[in-house]
């Protein structure tokens, strides 16, 4: 492919990953020069010309609302410049916001999807988005997932009797296709939290023997750790083997992370959508390929 013809913005949440993207599409890698104001306002200046096809790669973790708007700037920048724009927001915040779970909350996820398309942006590939209800609010979205490559991963950990672990009935479809991948069977869990104040409950029992068995917690994302650590609880009172907790996306909000290996959890193993050292897990080649099937490159 021609290195003029179609370009990866590297955004500044996710350098690393444009750049393996870039590498295996053979595209021009251009950085985005960050310049943050001491109000807090970014301005963004893209270091080389676009081609006429691009992808702008910039995860959405925290600061979330810094960085989708610094998302924007590259995207409005790059459709200014005349390029057709694919949006890889590998970590698609606020799509656990797909409807108005009490009343007067807004739909923040489907303003996200107006604010992308409004930028320029004429497809966008995410990874394990939150909620699949939230796929309806974008015209043209890739969710890429990422449950093969974990799943490789955990294949090369040599777990004794390995058990699959959904921390929550929403997330069966998951951990189904996981222990599939895996040739393991899975358990949900069952949690409830509170809407108000966030607060998580496990249910004590679990609806099978999971003693002496290695147990794999698997999730979209770990954000304050409260799930992780109240499921890593019960397994480990119904005498599971070690815990390992798998996700999309490792948010691992403040503390997280000591109060998960505190609870028992072996490891912490997630893909890089997020930047850290629970970045295990590659993304590149999987987003090379979804990009080039957008921009039809
Ligand atoms: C919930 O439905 C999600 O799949 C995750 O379990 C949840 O968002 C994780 O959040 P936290 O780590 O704050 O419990």
């Amino acid at each position: 492919m021609a290195a003029d013809i179609s370009s990866i913005v590297a955004g500044p949440s996710s350098p690393e990953l444009a750049a393996g993207i870039a590498k295996h599409l053979g595209a021009k890698l251009v950085s985005a020069e960050l310049r943050v104001f001491s109000d807090g306002e970014s301005k963004i200046r893209l270091t080389a010309s676009i081609g006429k096809k691009c992808a702008v790669v910039q995860s959405a973790y925290p600061p979330t609302d810094t960085h989708l708007l610094q998302a924007m700037m590259m995207i409005k920048k790059c459709a200014d410049d005349g390029a057709e724009v694919c949006a890889v927001i590998p970590y698609l915040a606020y799509a656990r916001q797909d409807r108005a779970f009490l009343e007067g909350e807004s739909v923040s996820v489907a303003l996200v999807a107006k604010l992308l398309a409004a930028a320029g942006a004429k497809s966008v590939v995410t990874v394990d988005i939150h909620s699949e209800a939230a796929l309806a609010f974008f015209s043209s979205i890739t969710n890429v997932s990422s449950m093969p490559l974990l799943a490789a991963h955990a294949a090369s950990l040599k777990l004794k009797d390995a058990l699959v672990v959904s921390p929550d009935t929403g997330g069966i479809p998951r951990a189904q296709q996981f222990a599939r991948l895996l040739k393991t069977d899975m358990t949900a869990l069952k949690k409830s939290r509170d809407r108000t104040t966030g607060e998580v409950t496990v249910e004590q029992r679990i609806d099978m023997d999971v003693s002496g068995r290695d147990a794999i917690l698997i999730d979209d994302m770990i954000s304050s750790g409260g799930s992780i650590v109240k499921a890593a609880e019960v397994l480990r009172k119904n005498g599971a083997g070690k815990i390992y907790a798998m996700c999309a996306h490792a948010l691992l909000i403040g503390d997280a992370a000591s109060k998960i290996a505190a609870a028992g959890v072996q490891e912490i193993i997630a893909t890089n959508s997020i930047p850290g050292r629970h970045a295990k897990v590659d993304l590149s080649k999987a987003l090379a390929e979804a990009v080039r099937k957008a921009l039809l490159l």
